[in-house]
């Protein structure tokens, strides 16, 4: 085993607005659903998260800004005092192993069973239009979505401020900033897409008021916590969920236009070609800013994507499952493990802390 000095350029300090990395591994946000009763996070995500310090960076798991957040079983809040006191030992235990880490924020919206939810939370989305998608529960398997209840302008505004209060809580936790999940079908991007946003107010119909609701919610955590320590996820095209956009060139060159306005951390793009959009190609053209590249990369075409200027950092998903020191084994050209596909929503340890370091 002998260091690639190819890889080089993946081990040098970059900035990312307020957050100083040591390197450009970023590790890309994972569900894992292990949160315990109340949806917060426990021990073993400590473990977990400071097993895996040595990225430049983590992105944790989506978490819910509210129990109307909420999708999928068994995933970690930021709303409860019980929920923040398990963030504070996370970011603690990071901290301590020399780390940093943000909390990733993840309201499903429509995306979402009752099933998984506490009593007396909703599903809810910019239009009472359900997904044609299945998503798993603890009690009934895997079920369909259901119609999820359209948010008036007013709750519209109430969520915007969730989020601005999730914000506030994540640092008050001791997290280093936070990334708006708006990929894969979920609320914000339910918004910006034209088969899921179907509303008449300044929230919906043309591209400007689609792009409205992400651009605010930025805008309030930003202005909450410093936009330096907000990040943007982003796969413009992807149809995960059951999203589609008819015009995703006009509504992600709009989105990527008036977020650079607002001096972010960075934006973090899940790299794909569709028919209708080169999400890349399109970012480049329209986003001014620090980027961070993710989606199926290898240690060589990582550092090749930060030699060639195409992006500040590069993030890995999977391979951080099984590798947590794969700062290490890239460093040192060590062989990565695979992970167990069976252990990757189960409660408990397996699957989550037991993954060995090699380095
Ligand atoms: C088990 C699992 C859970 C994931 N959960 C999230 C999530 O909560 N939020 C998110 O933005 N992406 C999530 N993703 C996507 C990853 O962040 C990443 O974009 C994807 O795995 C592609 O990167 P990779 O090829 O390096 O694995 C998840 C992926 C996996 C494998």
């Amino acid at each position: 085993m002998t260091a690639d000095t190819a890889l080089a350029p993946l081990f040098t300090p970059v900035r990312l607005g307020a957050l100083a990395l040591s390197n450009r591994i970023v590790m890309s946000a994972m569900t894992r659903s292990r949160a315990g009763d109340g949806d917060v996070p426990t021990g073993l995500h400590s473990t977990y998260y400071s097993q895996r310090a040595a990225a430049g960076l983590i992105v944790t798991e989506g978490v819910q800004p509210s129990p109307d957040g909420k999708g999928y079983c068994r995933t970690p809040g930021i709303y409860s005092e019980a929920q923040i006191a398990g963030w504070r030992d996370v970011a603690e235990s990071v901290h301590d192993a020399g780390g940093l880490i943000v909390m990733q924020l993840m309201h499903c919206g429509r995306v979402a069973s009752r099933l998984n939810k506490a009593d007396g939370s909703e599903v809810v989305a910019p239009s009472a239009i359900r997904g044609d998608a299945k998503i798993f529960t603890d009690s009934d398997g895997l079920v369909d979505l259901e119609i999820p209840r359209a948010l008036s302008t007013e709750e519209v505004v109430a969520v915007i401020g969730e989020f601005r209060q999730a914000a506030l809580n994540a640092r008050a936790a001791g997290l280093d900033g936070v990334e708006l999940h708006a990929s894969s079908g979920y609320l914000p991007m339910q918004f910006l897409s034209s088969n899921t946003n179907r509303r008449d107010d300044r929230y919906g119909g043309g591209a400007e008021n689609r792009v409205r609701f992400v651009i605010e919610v930025l805008q309030a955590m930003g202005d909450a916590i410093g936009f330096d320590r907000v990040g943007l996820r982003v796969c413009p095209g992807f149809d995960y969920n059951d999203i589609h956009d008819e015009n995703p060139v006009e509504t992600y060159g709009l989105l990527f236009e008036k977020a650079s306005e607002l001096s972010l951390a960075y934006l973090h793009l899940v790299r794909r070609s569709f028919p209708k959009i080169d999400n890349f190609a399109h970012a480049k053209a329209h986003w001014r800013g620090n980027l961070i590249l993710n989606n199926e990369l290898t240690g060589p075409t990582a550092a090749a994507a930060i030699a060639d200027g195409q992006a500040e950092a590069v993030s890995f998903g999977r391979a951080f499952i099984a590798n947590p020191d794969l700062v290490g084994r890239l460093r040192e050209g060590v062989a990565l493990a695979a992970y167990d596909q069976s252990r990757l929503y189960t409660p408990g340890p397996q699957g989550f802390i037991d993954y060995p370091a090699a380095t």
